[in-house]
């Protein structure tokens, strides 16, 4: 089922979200549900807070190359448990502030933790552009937006548009 993603600004995107204290069919349910709805958006993370749950979960899928097999991950209470000094800088989007691009420094290489859709702790080293997603998703659980990386004068003008696109959905 595909879910509504909110719009930036709304409060639920700046809240600081509850860590998952035990995996349920519900939040399995809610998961496959994010994906989907991120898929057909289409794109490459969604975060709990984004459909309006203030939950320690997201849904990423870095796979970009036509061909490559899908790689869907499922994460409940991810944490970064190491980051390297070396920072990458990516032109990111979200999906609550769409067709918004900004350029954002973040380190290159981060040593994940989550636990997984079975309830399983997982580990992984990412990089390039998976990392970077990592952080952005993470950050979306601690009610921060990449916006929230760049100068202040670019950040009001993006939220300006975006309360301008909600204005134009509100009357539609
Ligand atoms: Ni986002």
């Amino acid at each position: 089922m595909k879910l509504p993603i909110l719009i930036h600004p709304d409060p639920r995107l700046k809240k600081n979200c509850a860590p998952v204290p035990d995996l349920s069919d519900s939040l399995r349910t809610l998961a496959d549900n994010m994906l989907e709805t991120m898929y057909d958006a289409p794109g490459i993370g969604l975060a709990a807070p984004q459909i309006g749950q203030l939950t320690r979960l997201f849904v990423l899928d870095c796979v970009k190359e036509e061909g490559e097999a899908a790689r869907p991950l499922i994460m409940f209470n991810p944490e970064i448990v190491a980051s390297s000094d070396e920072t990458n800088v990516y032109e990111e989007g979200c999906l609550s502030i769409p067709e918004q691009y900004a350029e954002v420094t973040r380190p290159k290489v981060v040593d994940a933790r989550w636990i997984d859709r079975d309830g399983n702790e997982q580990t992984e080293t990412f990089d390039g552009l998976w990392a970077t997603c990592f952080q952005h998703e993470l950050d979306h659980l601690n009610g921060k937006l990449f916006i929230d990386h760049i100068g202040a004068m670019r950040r009001q003008m993006i939220t300006r548009r975006m309360q301008k696109l909600k204005r134009e959905q509100a009357r539609a």
